[in-house]
């Protein structure tokens, strides 16, 4: 194995960077290339065969051009709809995010636990067995919310975001029948962790799970016996929709991502 092998994240837009953060914490010196395919941005509202289509397309391409050790669908949209085809297509490991039903229905007191994603997530079979697996004693409530996924891409872009409009924007998870009971809520999304102070301003009380410290100790256990350059590398974005904003950039940087080009 190339040390200088990167690690490729993937999502629609800004919201793997929520899966990003905890890797590198782990993994401080592996090379990353996060790839956002802001010309597809938002998956939410696109439909399942859209997904299917597109997601494996890029991703073979990305592999193609970067030669990743290992692909990250940081997107539980696309990873509900075409980590099968994915992994199907791509000669490499492809570690998928998918909704941390599990720990939700382990941490729930009430049995009440909310799912919030996208309009496509919510909807998706993959939930539906996630709960029936492992969430089969709790009411779970669902909302996909196209709002909180650009407000989160706003907050990265440099704009203030309130927690008013955040609150609007889950009012009708927690306006379902028992949704007064809820007491986990799972981030299904990963734009939404990046809204973390303003959710739990407008969840008071309520625990948010996400899948980002897992899918990151996932990553260290399949990569454990790999060499890795002998200290931090600059990371590398790549945008399918033209190159960031200045906000943006300085916002990536944060994250280790010191360049950025069109792909
Ligand atoms: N970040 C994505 C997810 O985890 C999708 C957001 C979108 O493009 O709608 O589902």
């Amino acid at each position: 194995m190339n040390p200088a092998a990167p690690l490729l994240f993937f999502d629609s837009g800004i919201g793997g960077l929520s899966v990003l953060g905890p890797t590198r914490t782990l993994l401080p010196n592996a090379p990353i290339v996060y790839a956002a395919d802001s010309a597809g941005f938002p998956y939410g509202p696109r439909s399942e065969a859209e997904i299917a289509a597109r997601v494996p397309a890029l991703l073979g391409r990305l592999v193609e051009r970067f030669r990743p050790r290992l692909a990250v669908i940081a997107c539980n949209t696309a990873s509900t709809i075409a980590l099968d085809a994915v992994r199907a297509a791509l000669d490499l490991p492809v570690v998928g995010t998918v909704p941390a039903i599990k720990p939700a229905a382990t941490l729930s007191r009430s049995r009440v636990i909310g799912v919030l994603g996208t309009e496509a997530t919510v909807r998706q079979p993959y939930v539906d067995d996630l709960a029936s697996r492992f969430a089969a004693d709790c009411t779970v409530l669902r909302h996909g919310s196209a709002e909180l996924v650009a407000i989160a891409e706003t907050k990265l872009g440099g704009e203030t975001v309130t927690v008013d409009s955040v609150r609007c924007a889950v009012q009708p998870l927690l306006d379902q029948a028992n949704g007064d009971r809820m007491d986990v809520v799972v981030l299904a999304c990963t734009h939404f962790p990046l809204l973390g102070d303003e959710l739990r301003a407008a969840l008071p009380g309520t625990a948010l799970v996400d899948g980002g410290a897992g899918i990151a100790r996932r990553i260290a256990t399949l990569t454990r016996d790999q060499p890795w350059p002998d200290a931090p590398r600059e990371g590398h974005a790549v945008f399918t929709g033209g190159t960031p904003g200045p906000a943006l950039a300085a916002a990536l940087r944060r994250f280790g991502l010191s360049s950025s080009s069109a792909f």
